[in-house]
């Protein structure tokens, strides 16, 4: 397809200019000068850690992806049902490949009745997704959003019907206090009628969790200790990569994988924007990420503490992954 017919039918804004830069510094400060050291695991998405995540989600061991894929497979035409017009807002949307299941349920001719947004801190990985989803669905127009989906809700355009979705668990990345601010968020940016899809990985044996995190082929590792190399280049700093292990562990009391870079030596780093030296001993830790795991009841409580109501659940066969359909609470006709 010619590229002009393309870029007439994608706009892309840019939230993120000129403050990731003083964001991801002033996080650092706070995270490495902290008595237990950590970094934000939004910071894991350069163009490298997107592109690392992508081979993740084709790893045996990681059963996300492919069992969420399938979910929303069958159930797209149910959920597309309400929706034959208005705006998909993909949050944190990365390579765009779920939201493929959707659109393929919508008739070519009907394709210009639908905007697709997504919203992603990755510039990179947001306009290559855009521009490949724009050659496979003709008529479709993309509004790309650069931005921060905890903090800048308030730019997605208001005025037609939406249909908001936030797939691969990524929702399980926060604390539980940052769901329901963000859930908030999402929320007050509905209007009735509106529906928000939400993918959520549910509780299951360790060993499984644990293989998913700890695959065989170290791509994980690679992606866990590829967030230094961000620190590296936008920090000025010298962490050497090979002076970390990567750790991935389930602490069954808080249902949650933590991740982790683990020092192998005594390390001291310089990280010159930002004036700090970094020391930390032989054994020692930085935090990177949480993957949460939900159960039912957990779901229902946090969906009902945002003001939103359950209006369909859909699963897989053995219950691992949950695609939640919401609505604001008071407004849901089922
Ligand atoms: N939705 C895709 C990608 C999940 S990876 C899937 O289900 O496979 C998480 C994505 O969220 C990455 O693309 C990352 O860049 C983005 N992301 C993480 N934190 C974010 C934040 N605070 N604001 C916007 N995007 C974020
Ligand atoms: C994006 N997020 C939901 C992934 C997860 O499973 O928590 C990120 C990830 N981290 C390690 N592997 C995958």
């Amino acid at each position: 397809m010619n590229d002009s017919l393309i870029k007439n039918r994608m706009e892309i804004i840019n939230c993120m200019n000129g403050t990731y830069h003083n964001d991801i510094k002033q996080d650092v400060i706070n995270g490495l000068t902290a008595s237990r050291k950590f970094i934000h695991s939004k910071y894991f998405y350069d163009a490298c850690g997107s592109h690392l995540f992508e081979k993740i989600c084709c790893l045996p061991e990681y059963y996300i992806t492919r069992t969420e894929l399938s979910i929303l497979r069958n159930a797209a035409p149910a959920i597309m049902d309400h929706f034959q017009e208005g705006d998909i807002v993909e949050l944190g949307s990365g390579a765009n490949w779920k939201i493929r299941a959707l659109l393929d349920t919508v008739p070519e001719n009907k394709l210009s009745n639908i905007r697709y947004i997504p919203v992603d801190v990755s510039e990179t990985a947001l306009k290559a997704a855009a521009e490949e989803l724009l050659k496979v669905y003709p008529g479709l127009k993309v509004l790309g959003i650069v931005a921060d989906f905890t903090r800048h809700m308030e730019i997605i355009p208001g005025g037609r019907d939406k249909l908001f979705v936030f797939f691969g668990s990524t929702i399980g990345n926060y604390n539980k206090d940052e769901c329901n601010t963000f859930l908030k968020s999402i929320a007050a940016s509905m209007t009735t009628g509106d529906r928000f899809l939400l993918g959520i990985d549910m509780l299951k044996p360790k060993d499984i969790l644990e293989r998913a995190y700890n695959d065989s082929s170290g791509i994980t590792s690679e992606f866990n200790k590829n967030i230094l190399n961000v620190l590296n280049r936008e920090l000025d700093a010298d962490f050497n990569l090979d002076h970390f292990n990567h750790l991935a562990v389930f602490n069954t009391e808080k249902e949650r994988i933590e991740m982790y870079l683990q020092a192998n030596r005594d390390v001291s780093v310089k990280i010159s924007s930002t004036g700090l030296k970094v020391e930390l001993k032989k054994g020692e830790t930085i935090h990177t990420e949480i993957c949460r795991k939900f159960s039912k009841d957990n779901i229902d409580r946090m969906a009902f503490n945002a003001g939103l109501s359950i209006t369909n659940r859909f699963s897989d066969p053995e219950g691992w992954f949950s695609l939640i359909e919401m609505a604001l609470l008071n407004t849901a006709h089922h």
